[in-house]
Formats: C-alpha cells, structure tokens, sequence
C-alpha cells in the first residue's frame, strides 16, 4: 500500500468523542514508550505526524488519523505507565478499556512489544485481558535497530513460548525499527490485506 495522504482527523478524550465516520480502524497500543507514535510516523512517512516524546505517556488521547481517506489509524496512549497523577491514569486506561470493548470500527489491534526485553508480566497480562475483548490483534516487535537479529528472534521466541500456555493459535507477528524503516512494507502489506478480506464479507 501506498500512502497518498495521512491526515489527523481528532483527538479523543473517550468513546463517546470519538469520530462518527464508519471507516475501519487500526489501532496502535503497547506499553508507554515502546515506540506507538515512532512507528506511526514512519508508516505514514511523515516526521510529526504523531507526537513521539522520550519522556513515557506522551499520548494522551485517542488520536485518529485519516489515511487514503479510507481507513483510520489509532495512536492509543500507552499502559504501564505509573507517573502520571492516579486520577489521570484511571481516566486514560477507561477510554482506552471503552475503545477496545465497545468500538466497533476496529479491524485490526497492533499491540507493540519491546523486542530488547524478555516477555513482561505487564504485556502477557494486555494481551490476556484484550483476548476477552473480541477483537483481532497482531504483535508489532519494535526497536530491532537496538539488539541483534539473533537477540530479536530469541526474544520473540520467549514471547510466544508464554503466549503459548494461554493460547492455541498464536497471532500474526512482525518486526520493526522506527530508525531503518525495517517492517514498513510487511506491516503496511498486512493492512491492505486486512482490507481486502474485510471488505469481501
Ligand atoms: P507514549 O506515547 O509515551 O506511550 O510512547 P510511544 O509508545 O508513542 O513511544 P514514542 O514513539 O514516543 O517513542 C518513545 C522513544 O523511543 C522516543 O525517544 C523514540 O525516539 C524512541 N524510539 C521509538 N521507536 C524507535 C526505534 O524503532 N528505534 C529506536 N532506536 N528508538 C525508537
Ligand atoms: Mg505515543
């Protein structure tokens, strides 16, 4: 898939905000700072697109873009961060929780794994819980730049050995770097494919 056009569309404080067109969304979720709004701007090829920080909860809403004028992307706010004031965090963990429950435009969640650390308790738990949400979910391995090809695959081989206690049939899984672009035409492939398949039925 090319990228023609990628447009911010709004900023969504909870379900009831977000935007009433009936396009199919995909959504970006993973822990804070695991590289959500990096890979965003790299996809779409535009630099600002999305807001990346060093500093960890830098999205803070539910951020649509519009892409092609066809589909949505979804820049989630990240979990797992404990900084941020308790009352705040409670409220961005409920729209996020409400998003996945109750949106219905959602085709497919990408959710971001840390490909230089070992399975965390904190992903494997997302993971489980968004497995009772009904929606279809692919893993996005981020960061590769930083470690080895070896080191990914060993990592990603953790991964699934954790997922495996829980689940039959493991998701679809692919790997990339912000920094080289690696993964882009694979990640971007798979949303055309996605498509294609949801528009047959
Ligand atoms: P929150 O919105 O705070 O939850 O974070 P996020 O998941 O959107 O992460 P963000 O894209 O803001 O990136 C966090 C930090 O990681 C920034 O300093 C990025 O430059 C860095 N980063 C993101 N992706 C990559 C990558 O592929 N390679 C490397 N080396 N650094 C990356
Ligand atoms: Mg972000």
């Amino acid at each position: 898939m090319k990228i023609k056009s990628a447009l911010f569309d709004l900023s969504a404080p909870d379900l009831e905000s977000c935007p009433k067109s009936p396009l199919p969304e995909f959504a970006f979720i993973g822990r804070s700072n695991v590289g959500k709004s990096s890979l965003i701007n790299m996809l779409c090829e535009r630099k600002d697109l999305a807001k990346v920080s060093v500093t960890p909860g830098k999205t803070k809403l539910i951020n649509f873009f519009l892409i092609n004028g066809t589909w949505m992307l979804v820049d989630l706010p990240g979990y797992g961060y404990a900084h941020v004031g308790r009352k705040d965090r409670d409220q961005f963990n409920k729209a996020v929780a409400d998003y996945l429950e109750h949106r219905t435009n959602i085709i497919r969640v990408f959710v971001l794994i840390d490909s230089r650390l070992p399975p965390q308790k904190i992903d494997l738990e997302f993971i489980s819980w968004l497995g009772n949400c009904s929606v279809a979910f692919a893993l996005i391995f981020t960061k590769t730049d930083k470690l080895s090809a070896a080191q990914v695959s060993a990592n990603i081989e953790l991964f699934k050995q954790s997922m495996a206690d829980e689940w039959e049939d493991l998701p679809e899984i692919f790997t990339c770097s912000s920094k080289t672009k690696h993964g882009r035409t694979d990640i971007l492939n798979y949303v055309t494919r996605t498509l294609a398949e949801t528009n047959r039925i």
